[in-house]
């Protein structure tokens, strides 16, 4: 008996030595996770799973799309392509992903993701939240994964343990300014890489303003004739074909970004008005001057009148065929009312409309916009200026002037999502000394201490502000590798901030992930300011 007992535990310490690895090895593997954001929460357990080209990935139905991600996002850096299956082969080691509705407590971005020896267990309930548990994954991993090219001399493993993970905010965005300094289709392809693997999901493009029109509209043909070549350096400007905005919508909803188009009026929409005159004030002086002396006349100011609502709506048919985001931003800032005040036609307007100011005329003009996107199934995003002279129905307010707009908004029942200028306008410089669009100073730390809730809102109140977003607008901003400098490492604090649970946030803590999290960005080529 105890001779049979004694050889029972010598064969399966032998079978256990043959399926598992070793677990002492360490090599530059430590227990340490850098993961940026932080995740809800991690189990450390003994052991490590390691990759082998036979390791097989398991995925049914609609997790095999994200399998696909999985092994493509592996294969440059590991030399190796794993192979999909719809079924593990007993005993050899696996990646599973899987769609499990059981776990709805995480939301649909939300995953568990489970590292054995044997197995590796990635478990959402939607997709979104798989390609988030991906995106984990490869940062348990050393930093060199993201290398295109294959790198020999690392044995690819993960440490075995659990993490449990969700966002705490759903609305994680950057905007970027192609209208000032056009964005050759590539560079925001890259963008958008550097977005998923930080967990954003939402980009919002300014597609147009004084200085350029950047998207084909089909109805309008002189938008892109006329009004898209020209950019703030006296560059030659460019534009979105609809076939290069399908493309992108395409590439973004791979990574679950939803590329959230903003077409600017009543204000910042000069480039518009010069071509085609008759949407500005007084359409008879501008249509009278040569198109070169147009630029710039009237302030870029739209004039509301029935022409020019019929005008904008028609834009946005277009656009909403071309984007599937719920959320179409329409811009209304910074108009200078004054110019209408001023202007006998518009004078005439408020008139027989009742409006009582021109605040008024321009609520008139967004609610116009507001109940043809209602009309279509989508929402209004607006600059919190369109709270001014009343809010339209079914608009949601984006607060770049501070937070009080976002406070009035969600106190109405609003939805809100918080941009202030504060904390997330990353086109402000980062130490006194650099170039940026205001003196105020917006550094590493003071983006991470950023809490997009105000304690002066009720939970109730709370549940409307949907999340945060960081603006890169493109006066300062000529290419990719100054884009990239403004962003990083700015939206890896930002991103824990809208991401991560607030009682785990600590900036010493995010510093020390940030440093090997550095290495990541250094591999994949994106460019970022060294830390101070
Ligand atoms: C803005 O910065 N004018 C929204």
């Amino acid at each position: 008996m105890k001779t049979n007992g004694f050889i029972i535990i010598i064969a399966v310490a032998i079978l256990a030595y043959l399926f598992f690895e070793p677990i002492t090895a360490t090599g530059s593997y430590s227990k340490t996770t850098n993961i940026i954001p932080k995740p809800v929460s991690v189990e450390n357990h003994d052991g490590f799973f390691v990759f082998k080209p036979s390791t097989r990935v398991i995925a049914e139905k609609d997790a095999k799309t994200e399998a696909l991600k999985l092994i493509d996002a592996l294969a440059p850096a590991m030399g190796y392509k794993l192979k999909l299956a719809s079924k593990a082969r007993p005993k050899a080691r696996a990646i599973k992903l899987a769609i499990d509705s059981q776990i709805s407590q995480l939301g649909d971005e939300g995953y568990i993701l489970d590292v054995s020896a044997k197995q590796i267990l990635i478990r959402a309930r939607q997709p979104a939240g798989l390609f988030y548990g991906i995106q984990t994954l490869l940062q348990l991993l050393p930093a060199s994964i993201f290398s295109k090219s294959e790198v020999n001399d690392i044995k690819w493993k993960l440490p075995c343990l659990k993490i449990t993970d969700y966002p705490r905010f759903q609305w994680r965005g950057l905007l970027i300014d192609p209208a000032r300094h056009f964005i050759p289709v590539n560079d925001v392809k890259k963008f958008l890489d550097g977005m998923a693997m930080h967990k954003f999901n939402r980009l919002q493009v300014h597609l147009t303003d004084n200085i350029g029109w950047r998207i084909e509209i089909k109805k309008y043909p002189n938008l892109t004739k006329l009004a898209s070549n020209r950019d703030r350096s006296g560059g030659n400007g460019g534009f979105y074909s609809q076939e290069e905005i399908r493309e992108l919508v395409r590439y973004a909803q791979q990574r679950h970004i939803t590329i959230v188009p903003e077409i600017e009026m009543p204000y910042h929409a000069g480039a518009a008005i010069n071509a085609y005159p008759y949407i500005g004030i007084n359409p008879a002086r501008v249509e009278g001057m040569p198109l070169d002396k147009r630029w710039a006349v009237l302030g870029g100011l739209a004039a509301p009148r029935p022409k020019t609502v019929g005008f904008m709506q028609d834009v946005l048919a277009e656009v909403i065929e071309l984007f599937p985001s719920r959320f179409i931003h329409i811009g209304g800032d910074e108009a200078n009312l004054k110019l209408w005040e001023n202007d006998p036609e518009m004078q005439a307007q408020m008139k027989q409309l009742g409006c009582k100011d021109a605040h008024e005329l321009h609520s008139w003009f967004i609610k116009q916009m507001d109940a043809f996107l209602t009309e279509n199934n989508r929402r209004l995003l607006g600059w919190d200026e369109i709270l001014q002279g009343g809010l339209a129905p079914g608009a949601t307010v984006m607060s770049w002037r501070g937070i009080q707009g976002g406070i009035t908004a969600a106190r109405a029942g609003h939805d809100v999502v918080m941009a202030p200028t504060s904390h997330t306008y990353f086109d402000y410089r980062q130490a006194p000394a650099e170039r940026g669009l205001s003196s105020n100073v917006i550094n590493l730390e003071k983006v991470y201490s950023y809490e997009p809730l105000p304690p002066e809102l009720s939970n109730e109140q709370a549940r409307h502000v949907l999340g945060g977003q960081a603006q890169l607008w493109g006066e300062l901003i000529p290419d990719q590798n100054r884009r990239e400098y403004m962003a990083y490492p700015r939206a890896c604090a930002l991103i824990e901030t809208l991401w991560s649970q607030k009682q785990l946030k600590n900036y010493e803590n995010f510093i020390t992930r940030l440093r090997h999290h550095l290495k990541r960005l250094q591999t994949m080529g994106i460019n970022y300011r060294q830390l101070d």
